[in-house]
């Protein structure tokens, strides 16, 4: 691959806070935020993403990437005035949040998209906890891989207690020789009809391979959250008692990992408990190991005294009978190397050739192209939803839907379906999966692929619920 080898700039290990001070603990607001609204402003800055030259012309949320924290408890309600001060309209979208469809910043869908200069006031309630992120959500493939993401966080009464709970969202830059961002490539039809765009420099928290210091035998919870564009990371934990926890913010049955999948916008919290004087994350995907942060014991922090017992977690919510069912067939097609000849793009069906040319539409669900304007299905308040999805195309694909978590069952007996619910689930090329829903959300809510580059051309419809 050619990941990363040809970057000139070399990093250096960035010490990210001084010794004594965890930075999980020291960005952004560590308690719950609840109360005044934030203010949340857009602008174009600068950001250390290699440790060695800045990176310009980062689309940046109060100067900074990732965003600011926003943490707050479970029951709470977020309010967060955006300012836009790009040069471009955008928005910003609750990644995983289930509450109010006119607050869920689809632009275009669900609101006009924030003009330069303009305001918007987000104010929604969290009625979930969990690891969570908000992004633009007005030509993502662009505005997120300029950087503007962050990380939602809500605390729950019942998280199990941890030395350190640390988030750490991981992305994936495409950078040039000078360690730049390669702006040459935004809209590559190449891209937008492969993989989506692949970086080839990794940061976590908007560093490069970050250090974070930690008491002795600590507990940590690691919050591990994907604000790539398209690569799918396969994070690398070198401990021996790591639990995954929760994924896409919901909880899962405990289980024992080594390696975690992360797909784009897919989360996964996990449990350590520290044994040694370090412990690395590697990201493993392409077959080199890249380091992906560390976890250094810091004498002058003392100790851990917690109790080590087993984590007492609440269970998954189980899968409902399938009997009531509405299921709602959605056949994926498109891209290179794919099965589809021509499809529907705004009423008038057309051959893949001009669709790419013409139009920068590659993908399909069901023969048509996704639009805001039409929908996927029309379905009734408390209806529960199947969707048969089938990757009939040659690429992976994360699927995410906005509003609403789902159950997923698979097809293939030697794959793994996840114990709890998710709102992002990776479908292999060539693969089935059913994604079950309770509709009890109200709203237009949209159904994608999070390769930002596949959502823009074609892998978007709105599924109508209420
Ligand atoms: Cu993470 Cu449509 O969004
Ligand atoms: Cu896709």
């Amino acid at each position: 691959m050619e990941r990363r080898k040809f970057l000139s700039v070399t990093a250096s290990g960035v010490t990210v806070a001084a010794a004594g001070v965890c930075w999980g603990g020291t960005w952004g607001v560590p308690q719950a935020m609840a109360g005044a609204p934030y203010a949340l402003t857009t602008g174009v800055g600068t950001a250390n993403l290699t440790g060695n030259t800045p990176t310009k012309n980062c689309w940046l949320y109060n100067g900074s990437c990732p965003g600011p924290m926003l943490r707050y408890r479970k029951g709470d309600r977020l309010s967060v005035n955006v300012t836009n001060n790009l040069a471009t309209a955008t928005t910003v979208h609750w990644h995983g949040i289930r509450s109010s469809n006119a607050m869920d910043g689809v632009a275009d869908l669900t609101q006009a998209p924030i003009q330069p200069g303009e305001q918007f006031s987000y104010d929604l309630p969290l009625p979930h906890s969990g690891t969570y992120w908000y992004h633009a959500h007005n030509m993502g493939w662009e505005q997120v891989a300029r950087g503007l993401y962050g990380p939602l966080i809500i605390d729950d009464d019942d998280d199990p207690t941890v030395d350190h709970d640390i988030t750490l969202m991981i992305d994936d830059w495409r950078l040039d020789q000078d360690g730049q961002i390669d702006t040459a490539s935004f809209g590559s039809l190449h891209d937008w009809s492969h993989g989506g765009r692949l970086g080839n420099w990794l940061t976590v928290n908007g560093l490069s391979d970050p250090k974070f210091f930690v008491k002795a035998g600590a507990r940590l919870r690691l919050r591990l959250i994907s604000a790539a564009n398209a690569r799918v990371f396969a994070i690398k934990i070198n401990a021996d008692a790591a639990t995954l926890i929760a994924q896409d913010g919901a909880v899962c049955r405990p289980e024992k990992v080594d390696v975690i999948s992360l797909a784009p916008a897919q989360r996964a919290d996990v449990i350590i408990d520290l044994d040694g004087d370090s412990l690395a994350l590697t990201d493993v995907s392409t077959g080199t190991p890249y380091p992906a942060g560390s976890f250094i014991v810091e004498p002058s922090l003392g100790r851990s005294t917690l109790k080590k017992s087993a984590i007492a977690l609440a269970k998954p919510q189980k899968m409902p009978d399938l009997k009531t069912a509405r299921t709602i067939p959605v056949h994926m097609q498109g891209g290179a190397m794919g099965t589809l000849a021509e499809a529907r793009l705004d009423g008038e069906i057309l051959p893949l050739r001009t669709l790419a040319q013409d139009h920068k539409k590659l993908w399909a669900f069901n023969g048509v192209v996704g639009t805001y304007s039409e929908t996927l299905a029309e379905v009734p308040l408390g209806q529960l939803v199947a969707l048969e999805v089938f990757n009939d195309t040659a690429w992976p694909h994360a699927m995410h839907l906005h509003g609403h978590h789902f159950w997923v069952t698979l097809d293939d007996p030697t794959a793994t379906a996840p114990s709890g619910q998710r709102d992002t689930w990776l479908m292999p090329a060539g693969s089935k999966a059913k994604l079950v829903f309770r509709a009890d959300n109200p709203g237009l809510w949209l159904f994608h692929c999070h390769m930002l580059e596949h959502a823009a051309s074609g892998m978007s419809m709105v599924i109508a619920v209420g």
